[in-house]
């Protein structure tokens, strides 16, 4: 059967506006990779996927929001989309509004934002700016202007962001045939464990495919909702989830209280730790962010905290590790350089065996 994207599958059951005009990159419909090695390290006895986000079109999970937010915009007559972002917002909101036709504005906060978003936002055509402030500042701003101009705000304010989001755990739930005993996952602004919950609740709810408990993670030096205030100045190696004051903080802790899960916090050595058993260990490599809710949830198994033993652990990894080649490369040692010769190959490969 042909894929058409995220609207005409699943678009009966999300709740968008009869004047939504489809504007799709044929986002979602992901990989739920099983990731045995991974599960071993962690102690074993469990079924672990990871549902890969990363292989959406720009790179990240925030595409199937964005299908919804713009095609909603743009079938209302919106001539220009605007948006805060730590990069990935940033990048989809501006491929989605390049296929539409849409000016796109995006607000980035200074120096904190990985490479591959970046690059992606400027590809795509939008007027990028930066802010000197943070993600929370970028925020406020531009709920502001959207308050006083004909501008759409794209964030996951906007409730069609978390229509379209929903879709990942339908997903899930469709390879599964059941929700999963635990959806582990990152936490910064709060629209995806908003959405994914209320995804879950609603399949639950016609299909009865259960619950599952939700661990949201966030970055120790970026954990507000695990804290429990705002935090002035966030800083995180996992800049995609730099966020002091989630927009959805409220929603974030009821879905956790409702699953009867929790939000905890990792530390930045933590997340990125796991990114690097991920990549090698599963062949699957994801930005710092990502890593985070895998890194939650062997910090809970470890702790005792979380006895995982006969369950089903879906970790939802939301962003390609190509958006943020920096972190890998900064740090590495360089290749070695021999000449090219047979001798020299062999030298090499046969002292490494
Ligand atoms: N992982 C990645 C790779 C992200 O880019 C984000 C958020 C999150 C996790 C957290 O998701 O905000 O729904 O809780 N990135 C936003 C952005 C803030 O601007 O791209 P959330």
């Amino acid at each position: 059967m042909t894929y058409n994207g995220l609207l005409h599958k699943y678009g009966p059951l999300l709740d968008l506006p009869a004047h939504t005009r489809i504007v799709s990159l044929l986002e979602g419909n992901t990989p739920l990779i099983p990731a045995n090695n991974l599960a071993h390290q962690l102690g074993g006895g469990f079924d672990l996927f990871i549902k890969y986000e990363g292989l959406n079109p720009t790179g990240s999970f925030k595409d199937r929001g964005m299908t919804a937010a713009v095609s909603e915009a743009l079938g209302r007559g919106a001539t220009t989309v605007i948006c805060a972002s730590t990069g990935n917002t940033a990048a989809s909101a501006a491929a989605y509004a390049a296929r539409a036709g849409l000016r796109c504005i995006v607000l980035i906060p200074q120096g904190k934002v990985a490479a591959g978003k970046l690059a992606g936002a400027i590809a795509y055509g939008a007027q990028v700016i930066q802010i000197d402030g943070s993600f929370d500042d970028a925020l406020t701003m531009v709920v502001e202007i959207t308050n006083k101009h004909p501008i759409c705000l794209v964030n996951s304010i906007n409730p069609y962001r978390i229509e379209g989001q929903k879709t990942s755990a339908f997903e899930i739930c469709d390879v599964l045939e059941a929700a999963p005993d635990w959806l582990c996952l990152p936490v910064g602004n709060a629209g995806n464990i908003t959405s994914c919950w209320a995804g879950f609740k609603q399949y639950n709810e016609s299909k009865s495919t259960g619950l599952p408990q939700v661990l949201g993670v966030q970055a120790a030096g970026s954990a507000p909702l695990v804290v429990g205030h705002p935090i002035e100045k966030p800083e995180t190696v996992a800049t995609a989830i730099r966020i002091g004051k989630p927009a959805r903080g409220e929603q974030a802790l009821q879905a956790a209280e409702e699953s009867k899960g929790r939000i905890i916090a990792a530390t930045d050595e933590q997340i990125l730790h796991m990114q690097k058993m991920l990549a090698s260990l599963e062949g699957i490599w994801v930005e710092p962010a990502s890593a985070a809710g895998l890194a939650g949830l062997g910090i809970e198994i470890e702790s005792g905290k979380l006895n995982v033993k006969g369950k089903r652990v879906v970790a939802i990894c939301t962003g390609h590790g190509l958006k943020d080649p920096d972190i890998i490369t900064k740090d590495m040692q360089k290749p070695n350089l021999v000449p090219p010769k047979l001798e020299a190959l062999e030298e090499i490969i046969l002292s490494q065996s």
